[in-house]
């Protein structure tokens, strides 16, 4: 699977794949166009709500027509799930890759749902994602700053275990990240990256990557991560060109106004892309 071969690129060169989650038209166009005008791969997210929204079939349509215009490596990954049915039917729809979360879960519950999962989608050759440690947070902006507590965390002591028995892919992992930009945003624990790191060979995931300074970043890809998750500036973007555009002019044409969000995402997403070091790493190109 293509992939799974752009995750060991990754790996192997040191740069890390986008994952960018969009809603609407506009913004997969803006995330979309971002991707062509640099040849990066990206991985176009959407949680279950962000699915429920679009419809399932839609968004494999939508993603499958732009695909095949633009002829870029663009991969459909569920995000966050934590309906089995809903994901197995994901995957059953020609989803590329699905997440389960089972971060609430105990370590023996979290096996066990991840495996399942795991399972149903190595039928189809679907990529998968599971996750270990807990991420606070929520998508959005807060003024104040995030808890965090140690326990949280993902323990490197649990990932061999966890990885060899499910057969996931790639693991999400808790390592100061979260969910959401605040105004002070907690310290990436790079220690516990190293150690995790040291522990598997599976590919490792770091979400929450809206708010966390391009420096750590480039750190967290260094130490060994190949995909980051984008979420909230990607919202924050749309709302802040949509509300002034509406505010400002009297134009009420979508085909007017919305274009303008696309592009705002584009430039978004170009810059993200540039800082992961995805450009120009196109898997035929
Ligand atoms: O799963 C999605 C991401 O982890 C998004 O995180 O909203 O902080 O960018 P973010
Ligand atoms: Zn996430």
């Amino acid at each position: 699977m293509e992939l799974k071969k752009i995750f060991k690129k990754a790996k192997k060169e040191g740069w890390a794949i986008g994952q960018f989650n969009f809603s609407t038209l506009e913004q997969l166009r803006g995330i979309a166009s971002a991707a062509k005008k640099t040849l990066s791969p990206v991985i176009l997210g959407t949680s279950e709500n962000e699915s429920r929204f679009l419809g399932l079939e839609e968004t494999i349509a939508l993603v499958r027509i732009l695909e095949n215009k633009e002829s870029n490596d663009f991969f459909l990954h569920l995000d966050h799930g934590r309906d089995l049915d809903y994901i197995k039917k994901a995957i059953d729809l020609g989803y590329d890759s699905v997440h389960f979360d089972g971060s609430g879960l105990s370590f023996e519950k979290n096996l066990k749902l991840t495996k399942e999962i795991a399972d149903h989608a190595h039928k189809k050759d679907v990529f998968v994602e599971g996750e270990l440690g807990y991420l606070r947070g929520k998508s959005g902006f807060q003024k104040g700053k995030i808890k965090l507590s140690k326990k949280d965390l993902t323990k490197p002591e649990e990932v061999e275990e966890f990885v060899s028995k499910t057969r996931i892919n790639s693991l999400a992992i808790a390592i100061g990240n979260v969910h959401g930009i605040y105004l002070k945003m907690p310290q990436i624990d790079f220690e516990r990256l190293k150690e995790i790191r040291e522990k598997t060979n599976t590919f490792l995931v770091l979400h929450g990557g809206s708010g966390i300074a391009e420096n750590e970043i480039k750190d967290c890809i260094r130490f060994g991560i190949q995909k980051i998750n984008i979420n909230t500036e990607l919202r924050l973007t749309w709302k802040g060109v949509l509300q002034k555009s509406l505010e400002e002019s009297k134009e009420i044409k979508p085909y007017i106004i919305l274009p303008q969000v696309s592009e705002a995402i584009e430039k978004k997403v170009e810059k993200y892309i540039k800082l992961f070091g995805s450009h120009n790493k196109l898997y035929n190109g």
